[in-house]
């Protein structure tokens, strides 16, 4: 049985991603749809025609979580065509003002829960199969007031890279796409209200459908890291090659 995995699948960009998956991707069995709010999936799911689509309620910054993936993987005999590595989050605050937790579970979902879902998929994939990472802008230096969120965005555009290379020769592919600021339930989130960010504030915003839909292509391409919008092709640029102490400068959250 052929499945594609999409995690963060109740809102934003992830919803975007189950649309474009859900037309063209004609060699799906199911998309299992990945993410804590049970309720949410199962409407998406019941919304979807053309292919069967499973909720699957996890919270991804628990170990419990990649054990009860890779138990339904087997169970299901199921192989991953395709995994969207999208759920994560932000928080907007300096390190010392945040409460301990919010700035641990970032890490324990962005990074552990990626890598983890990523560990488990990919012995469930062949050649053929593909990974998507979903990284930020927010990787290319660090931002401050977004600290702890663009490292481990950081972590993973180079988690990405590295495992882009590993996999060459097994014929799978990956690739990380850096969006720019996107109008989703992130902002709400992560506290960027309007006026709590000049920089959220003034930044051009990238539309979800469009990120969606040509960080696919550019995956079937074969490439490694994917960013939408000239703006943030130049401002990865610049980020590679001017010093981070000046860069962190311009992108203070
Ligand atoms: N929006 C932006 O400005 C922006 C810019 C660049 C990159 N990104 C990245 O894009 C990705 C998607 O974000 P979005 O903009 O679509 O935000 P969003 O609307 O808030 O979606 C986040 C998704 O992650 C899921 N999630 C959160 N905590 C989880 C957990 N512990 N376990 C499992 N799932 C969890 C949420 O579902 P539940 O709450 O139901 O669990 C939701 O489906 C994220 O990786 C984000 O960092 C966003």
């Amino acid at each position: 049985m052929n499945v594609a995995i999409i995690t963060g699948a109740s809102s934003g960009l992830g919803i975007e991603y189950l649309k474009q998956v859900s037309t063209k991707y004609s060699d799906l069995d199911e998309i299992w749809l990945v993410a804590r709010r049970l309720d949410r999936l199962t409407e998406l799911a019941n919304g979807i025609a053309g292919v069967k689509c499973v909720p699957v309620a996890l919270d991804l910054e628990k170990d419990e979580s990649y054990i009860e993936l890779e138990n339904r993987l087997k169970s299901s005999d199921a192989s991953v065509r395709l995994l969207i590595n999208n759920a994560g989050f932000g928080k907007l605050a300096d390190v010392i003002d945040a409460d301990v937790s919010s700035q641990t579970s970032m890490v324990d979902l962005n990074c552990k829960g990626l890598t983890g879902v990523a560990a488990v998929c990919l012995k469930h994939m062949r050649a053929g199969s593909a990974i998507l990472n979903v990284a930020s802008i927010a990787s290319f230096a660090p931002n401050t007031r977004l600290t702890v969120y663009s490292s481990t965005k950081a972590y993973v555009l180079s988690f990405t890279k590295g495992l882009h290379q590993e996999l060459k020769g097994r014929g799978i592919k990956c690739m990380c796409v850096c969006p720019g600021p996107m109008r989703t339930e992130f902002l709400e989130v992560a506290n960027i209200a309007k006026g709590s960010s000049k920089t959220f504030d003034t930044l051009p915003y990238c539309d979800a459908s469009e990120v969606a839909e040509k960080s696919l292509k550019a995956l079937e391409k074969g490439r490694c890291v994917y960013t939408n919008k000239l703006f943030y092709k130049f401002y990865r640029l610049v980020a590679k090659l001017l010093p981070h102490s000046i860069v962190m400068k311009m992108s203070k959250a």
